[in-house]
């Protein structure tokens, strides 16, 4: 062997051995250094071994990262390390005497073993049941069959730990809070504010592995303080179901895939809303989690923004605000702290990280703060601020945003976190602007570490700004508000399991009940908007039915890593829920099943191929062509069309003269330029597992489709706001988005959705014996010949010299679904705050018309009032 080789190998060895020793764990970066400049040295020689070497230098890293205390798993992490290791060795000395290619290809194909081994051992060990709580002489993990056990027996100790629970008052927990902190030293406050349990590898780094947190960890993890009973805060995305991830954070499919939040938006429904983000919510505890990244609250304002489907609000203030509130109680009710994300004026992904959105204080308060106001006024525990600048400033650093308008203004009691990353500057000043916690504390940039805490209680006391603090005060808030989020939810009286120690099986549990599956279902078909009908749905008197479009069988994706793809059934990125595909069924199994039971044949073309589709439809009796888009996190939308040239094949289609039904599943606005050529339009955001279920019901008639457009869907691109491709967002149009712009740009208008059946309004009244400022009623009736529910939209038109839009929804309510010839009176309370307009400080309008109707387009009665 030439000296050369002989001390190649040499250094391949040395190599092995610190990744072993790097298993045993060094935190810090400049440990890590040395190992990969020696990797890059051994490889040097060969091409095909520097890239071998790094894919094996960079497994052994993420391995040797995992949690020591996870010990079942940390087995099956150490054994996959030490595959690499082995892999390296055996490679790293097979280079002396091998070709070039075998030497590649062996250690390829071991280090593709070892990540395969990675993601599915951690999944193995924890079907185990890992323990959780003591029942009788077994302790076993919470599932929705323990709940039920559990609380079906009336021991005291479940008050708390069967939930719905009663948060605690602000005043209350903050009492609480004080008592605690009084004990805590300053490290132990610092502990709280920065997040711990990610994979520390810096993001400049490449890295084969895209950055997680540890097996066993949630996306955001504060470690407990035994000494004082604090309980270790775990913190999951987001608000349209738990994410489960392949690898660390999860088991696809064990918890419900949620049609998206903006299908909440779309069902108008603050009750099912607030019972959805309950079994959200419940799911969420099963996993260990206590800590909801979401809801997403956000007014949208560019029709292409990729995360619209994750916005409930759509594209209004005050659906938005009820919607939030609602999503807050229901959720915080089962002790899981909500976090309304993301503040603020983050309305689209391009340049979403270092662009800044220029916006004026009227449009802030009327536009874009009521929801996350409403959020605060329900008692949400937590805020997550955004990636972008506000008025040229970093969200997370803005004390005009986070101390003047969320604390002061909006009277915020709970903590702010960053988005992941979306700090940049140290907790000195960022502190002192109103940040209270840094997400997700490693992974990337850092500045919440302690000696920045430390450079900060040694500096001068002094006055900030007016707030009233001094730089002491300012410096322990952030620990007393999220102490205080954490009593007020109860959360130092239940049990939790800690990262790092014992939360695998709780991450990996199985949260699915029958009775989330029967409500993922009704959510699903009550969120449905039907558009248009020349009355040919419901289907009948159809004994040949054509399906056609390639969405009917598009599959759902379960095996993209980190979610950061959409499908047609839920959007990409943070917000993405998964089904394995095996689990999940089709559009259109749902409705050949649901045909074949009717006698109906089915004929199909599952492509979008206009000869084969036109071949296909020859025999039926009618078409339902089902159109789709999706969308993704961190990247806005290339088209507002549907996929696939589905826009040709439906002109295309209509030309036959058949009836034809188009259905779509789209995360947000959608172009519909063939509408006027087809018979019947019906519309889904990404409705999660439950889709094909939903449109079979819809098509066949099971109930009446009530869903109501929370945005405005336009005739042309033209008519909406494209994102800025500048590095400044200006929101030049203020107020004047969507229904509120002047002109009438509306393929189908805002608050719009038709039904099976129709409704008569009366004249509506003011009621006796109002709470608010002005209530108003009106008695609906159910004129048609089948069961179902309507919403009462009302609309203020302010006095002209109040330059607001001409119509700004103020009031809506849904009805219970009423029987053919019934009557349901719908009562709409307005407050001072909804009859005011922002002019420098809320102005009450002292005479203002009332319009109630079906949608924004559709009014059917006027009423004049003095205030
Ligand atoms: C998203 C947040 C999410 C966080 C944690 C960020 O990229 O913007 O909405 O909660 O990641 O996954």
């Amino acid at each position: 062997m030439s000296p050369l080789r002989g001390l190649h190998a040499a250094l391949g060895v040395l190599l092995c051995v610190l990744v072993s020793v790097r298993m045993v764990r060094f935190p810090l970066l400049s440990m890590q250094l040395p190992h990969l400049l020696i990797g890059l040295l051994l490889a040097s020689r060969r091409l095909p071994l520097l890239i071998s070497s790094l894919i094996l230098f960079w497994i052994a890293f993420y391995a040797g990262n995992i949690p020591s205390d996870d010990w079942q798993a940390n087995h099956a992490w150490k054994a996959c390390s030490t595959g690499s290791f082995l892999a390296a060795l055996v490679g790293c000395c097979w280079k002396s005497w091998q070709s070039n290619t075998g030497r590649f290809i062996f250690v390829v194909v071991l280090a593709a073993i070892a990540r395969v081994v990675m993601v599915l051992s951690p999944m193995a060990i924890a079907e185990d049941i890992f323990p959780r709580y003591n029942v009788g002489n077994e302790t076993i993990v919470e599932t929705p069959w323990l709940r039920k056990q559990l609380c079906s027996s009336s021991q005291a100790q479940q008050a708390v730990l069967c939930g719905p629970i009663s948060p605690l008052s602000w005043e209350e927990a903050e009492n609480r809070a004080a008592w605690t902190l009084e004990q805590m030293t300053d490290e132990e406050c610092h502990m709280l504010m920065q997040g711990v349990g990610w994979i520390s590898i810096p993001r400049w780094l490449p890295s084969p592995l895209p950055a997680l947190p540890k097996l066993g960890y949630y996306m955001g993890n504060l470690p407990p303080l035994p000494r004082l009973g604090v309980p270790p805060l775990k913190l999951h995305d987001a608000g349209n179901g738990f994410r489960n991830m392949p690898g660390g954070q999860g088991k696809l499919g064990s918890t419900i895939m949620w049609p998206c939040s903006l299908a909440f938006g779309a069902t108008w429904n603050t009750h099912l809303v607030k019972e959805v983000a309950g079994a959200i919510g419940r799911e969420y505890r099963g996993k260990g989690a206590n800590v909801i990244l979401g809801p997403s609250v956000q007014v949208q304002r560019v029709a292409s923004n990729g995360r619209n489907f994750e916005y409930m609000a759509g594209e209004d203030p005050y659906l938005g605000a009820k919607l939030s509130e609602a999503y807050v109680i229901g959720v915080q009710a089962e002790g899981v702290i909500a976090c309304l994300k993301h503040f603020a004026f983050n309305e689209q992904e391009t340049h979403r990280t270092y662009g800044s959105s220029v916006v004026d204080e009227r449009t802030a308060w009327e536009l874009y703060y009521p929801p996350f106001e409403a959020g605060v006024a329900a008692g949400a525990g937590s805020v997550m601020c955004s990636y972008n600048k506000v008025n040229g400033t970093y969200a997370c650093a803005n004390e005009e945003l986070l101390r003047r308008d969320l604390k002061q203004k909006m009277g915020f009691r709970g903590f702010v976190m960053t988005d992941w990353w979306a700090l940049h500057n140290s907790v000195d000043t960022s502190v002192v602007r109103g940040l209270d916690m840094e997400m997700p504390g490693a992974g990337g940039d850092t500045f919440f570490y302690p000696e920045a805490l430390q450079t900060m209680e040694e500096s001068q006391a002094g006055d900030f700004k007016g707030y009233g603090v001094n730089r002491s005060a300012v410096y322990r808030d952030p620990a007393r508000r999220i102490l205080s989020a954490a009593h007020k939810m109860r959360l130092f009286e239940m049990p939790s399991c800690t990262p790092g120690q014992d939360c695998v099986a709780a991450i990996f549990s199985d949260q699915r009940s029958p009775e989330a599956e029967d409500l993922a279902r009704r959510t699903v078909a009550e969120s449905i908007v039907l558009l248009k009908n020349e009355a040919v749905l419901p289907l009948k008197n159809v004994k040949r039915l054509a399906l056609i479009g390639e969405p009917w069988v598009a599959p759902s994706r379960g095996t993209d890593e980190v979610g950061m793809m959409g499908d047609y059934y839920s959007g990409g990125g943070s917000g993405h829920c998964y089904i394995p595909p095996e689990n999940f069924t089709t559009p259109f199994t749902s409705i050949s099943e649901r045909a074949k039971d009717l006698g109906i044949a089915v004929s199909s073309s599952l492509t979008n191929n206009i000869t084969e589709a036109l071949a296909a439809i020859q025999d039926a009796d009618a078409v339902v062509v089902l159109g789709a888009t999706t969308a993704e996190e961190s990247r806005d939308r290339e088209s507002l069309h549907l996929d696939n040239g589905a826009d040709d094949l439906i002109n295309a289609i209509a030309k036959e003269g058949k009836p034809v039904i188009v259905l779509m599943q789209v995360p947000g606005t959608i172009m519909v330029p063939w509408k006027d050529e087809v018979a019947a339009v019906a519309l889904m955001f990404l409705g999660g597992e439950f889709t094909g279920n939903a449109w079979a019901s819809l098509l066949f008639g099971d109930f009446s489709p009530s869903g109501r457009l929370p945005i405005m869907l336009p005739t042309h691109e033209n008519h909406t706001i494209p994102p800025s491709t500048e590095l400044d967002a200006v929101y030049g149009e203020g107020l004047f988005t969507s229904y509120r712009a002047s002109g009438n740009f509306a393929a189908f208008p805002f608050g719009h959705g038709l039904s099976y059946t129709e409704f008569a309004f009366d004249p509506p009244k003011q009621s006796e014996g109002c709470q608010a400022r002005i209530c108003v009623e009106t008695r609906v009736t159910n004129t048609g010949s089948r069961n179902g529910a309507e919403v009462v939209q009302a609309y203020v038109e302010f006095p002209p010299e109040a330059n607001e839009p001409k119509l700004v929804l103020r009031g809506f309510q849904k009805t219970k679904i009423l029987e053919p010839g019934a009557s349901e009176t719908v009562s709409m309370s307005l407050t001072s705050r909804d009859l005011s307009v922002y002019l420098d400080g809320w102005k009450l309008q002292h005479s203002i018309k009332l319009h109630i109707g079906a949608s924004s387009a559709d009014l059917r009665h006027t009423m004049s009032l003095s205030v």
